[in-house]
C-alpha cells in the first residue's frame, strides 16, 4: 500500500488535502495512483477535468499544434488556435450586445478578474454586488469579492456589497418560498445608492455548498440590473460547458448575462479561460490584462476540441441522464435505513452538479459546524480508502461532479461507495488521527 510519506509532499504543492491521494495517470473517471490502484474520480479535479482524464481526442489536438510550432502567446501575435477559438466561443456562448470581444487567460481568477474589471470601466462606477460563500477566485480581486475567502491576507474588496445566495434548503431569512425574494431586495438596496457597476453570480453555488437558486431569482437580478444600469456577470467556471445538462447553466433560469466567464474544463485540462462581453468593457484601455501564456496555441486547440464535443451534444445530454440517476440513486439510500443513512440531510444540485449534505440525526438542529464537519471528512477519508474519490465543501457537503462522460455503471458505483463510506463511518471505521494531516478546508477558511 502507498504511504504518504515526506517524498510525496512535494515542496507542499498540495494546497487542499483530503486524504492521501496521488495520481500517475488516468482514463476517463480512472485515475491510478502511485501504487496502481485505481480510483473512481467523482471530483474531476474540481471539474477541470470535466472532459475526462486523457481524452484521446484532445490530446490528438494539443500535440498537433505543438508539433505545429503553435504560439506560447497571444499578446502580439494573431494565430489561427486563439482566432478561431474566440470565433468559436462567440458563437457558442450567448451574451447581450452586438459587438462583443473574447478575453482568453488562464484561470477562472484572472477570467473574473477582467471581467469586474470591464464592467467598472463600461459603466464609469466602483461598486459590486457579490454573494455571501460565492466563490470566484483564489488570488487578487476575484479572491476579494468572493464570499469564500481562502487565501488568508487578501482583504475583502472594500467597494464590493455580499449579499446571501438564496438556498431553499438553509434559508438566511424567512422560508424557502421567499428566500429568493428576501435576497433579491437586498440587491436592489444595495443597487438604490448608485454607483454599482455589476452584479458577479454563479448560476449555481459549488464551492458554497451546491445551492441551486430559486426559480426566478437570476431573473430577478437580470431586472435589476437593467433597472438600474448595472451589468450582470454570471460566472460559468465550474458549473458552464455541459455539466448542468444544458451548455450553459444559467440556460436553466431563461436570462442572458452581460458578460460571462468560463474555465476549468474549457482548457481539457489545459490552463485556460474566457470572459465573454461586451467590446467597450473588454477592449479598453488597451494592455489592461498582459499575462504572457495568455492564448497559447496549445491550450486553444485543447478548448477547439471541448468546443467540438459540446456541439456534438451527447456529454451534455449524458451529463442531464447521469445526474438525475446520481441524486435519484443518493436519494434511494439516504431513504434505505442503512447504517448512516439518515445523515444525508439534501441531496441537491443540476446535471453532474450534485451536492449531498450531511447533518446529524440525532440533534435536532442537525448538529452544523465542526463536529460535522469532521464527520463529512471522514466519509469523503473512507470513500477515498474504498476508491472513490470526492471532496466537502462548505464543511458538511459532499461535492460530485464526476466528468461529463461518465457511465450509469460508474454512477452506480459510486453511489454504493458513498453508501458504504457512510455506514463505516458512523460504525467508527475512521479515527480522528487517520483524518488529523488532511485538514481540508479548514485551515484556509476565514469565517
Ligand atoms: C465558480 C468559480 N469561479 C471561479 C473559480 C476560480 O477558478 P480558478 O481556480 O481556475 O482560478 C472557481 C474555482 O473553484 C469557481 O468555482
Amino acid at each position: 500500500m502507498f504511504t504518504y510519506d515526506s517524498d510525496h509532499v512535494i515542496a507542499g504543492v498540495e494546497k487542499l488535502r483530503f486524504f492521501p491521494q496521488t495520481a500517475v495517470s488516468g482514463a476517463g473517471a480512472t485515475i491510478v495512483d502511485a501504487d496502481g490502484r485505481a480510483v473512481l474520480d467523482f471530483s474531476a479535479d474540481w471539474t477541470a477535468a470535466g472532459f475526462g482524464h486523457g481524452n484521446p481526442r484532445i490530446a490528438a489536438a494539443v500535440h498537433e499544434a505543438l508539433v505545429a510550432g503553435g504560439p506560447a502567446s497571444v499578446l502580439s501575435v494573431a494565430h489561427p488556435w486563439a482566432t478561431r477559438l474566440a470565433e468559436a466561443l462567440l458563437g457558442l456562448i450567448p451574451t447581450l450586445g452586438a459587438d462583443r470581444r473574447v478575453y482568453l487567460g488562464h484561470a477562472g481568477t484572472d477570467a473574473n478578474d477582467i471581467a469586474v474589471r470591464g464592467a467598472r470601466h463600461l459603466t464609469g462606477r466602483r461598486g459590486l454586488i457579490a454573494f455571501e460563500a460565492g466563490y470566484h477566485g483564489g488570488a487578487g480581486s476575484s479572491q476579494a469579492f468572493s464570499g469564500v475567502h481562502v487565501a488568508t491576507g487578501v482583504p475583502a474588496d472594500p467597494d464590493t456589497v455580499f449579499v446571501p445566495y438564496p438556498s431553499a434548503f438553509r434559508p438566511f431569512r424567512g422560508d424557502a418560498s421567499t428566500v429568493g425574494q428576501e435576497s433579491l431586495e437586498l440587491v436592489a438596496d444595495a443597487m438604490a445608492g448608485g454607483d454599482i457597476a455589476a452584479v458577479i453570480v454563479e448560476p449555481l453555488q459549488s464551492d458554497g455548498g451546491l445551492v441551486v437558486p430559486p426559480e426566478g431569482f437570476l431573473a430577478g437580478l437580470r431586472a435589476l440590473c437593467d433597472r438600474h444600469g448595472c451589468l450582470l456577470i454570471i460566472d460559468e467556471v465550474k458549473v458552464g460547458l455541459g455539466r448542468t445538462g444544458r451548455l450553459l447553466a444559467h440556460d436553466h433560469d431563461g436570462v442572458r448575462a452581460d458578460i460571462v466567464t468560463l474555465g476549468k474544463a474549457l482548457g481539457g485540462g489545459l490552463p485556460l479561460a474566457a470572459t465573454v462581453g461586451p467590446a467597450a468593457a473588454l477592449d479598453e484601455p488597451a494592455a489592461s490584462a498582459l499575462m504572457t501564456t495568455v492564448g497559447n496555441a496549445a491550450s486553444c486547440a485543447a478548448a477547439l476540441e471541448v468546443v467540438a464535443l459540446l456541439r456534438e451534444g451527447h456529454l451534455t445530454a449524458n451529463a442531464a441522464a447521469r445526474g438525475t440517476q446520481l441524486v435519484e440513486g443518493l436519494r434511494a439510500v439516504a431513504s434505505s435505513g442503512a447504517a448512516g443513512a439518515d445523515w444525508i440531510a439534501d441531496v441537491r444540485g443540476r446535471g453532474l452538479s450534485v451536492g449531498v449534505e450531511l447533518l446529524d440525526p440525532s440533534r435536532a438542529d442537525g448538529g452544523f459546524g465542526d463536529a460535522t464537519d469532521v464527520v463529512t471528512a471522514k466519509v469523503a477519508y473512507r470513500a477515498w480508502q474504498l476508491g472513490l474519490a470526492c471532496y466537502p465543501v462548505r464543511g458538511n457537503v459532499l461535492e460530485l461532479t464526476p466528468w461529463l462522460g461518465v457511465t450509469a455503471d460508474e454512477i452506480g458505483r459510486g453511489i454504493a461507495l458513498i453508501g458504504r463510506a457512510l455506514a463505516d463511518v458512523v460504525e467508527g471505521a475512521v479515527l480522528d488521527a487517520d483524518i488529523a494531516g488532511f485538514s481540508g478546508w479548514a485551515d484556509a477558511r476565514e469565517e
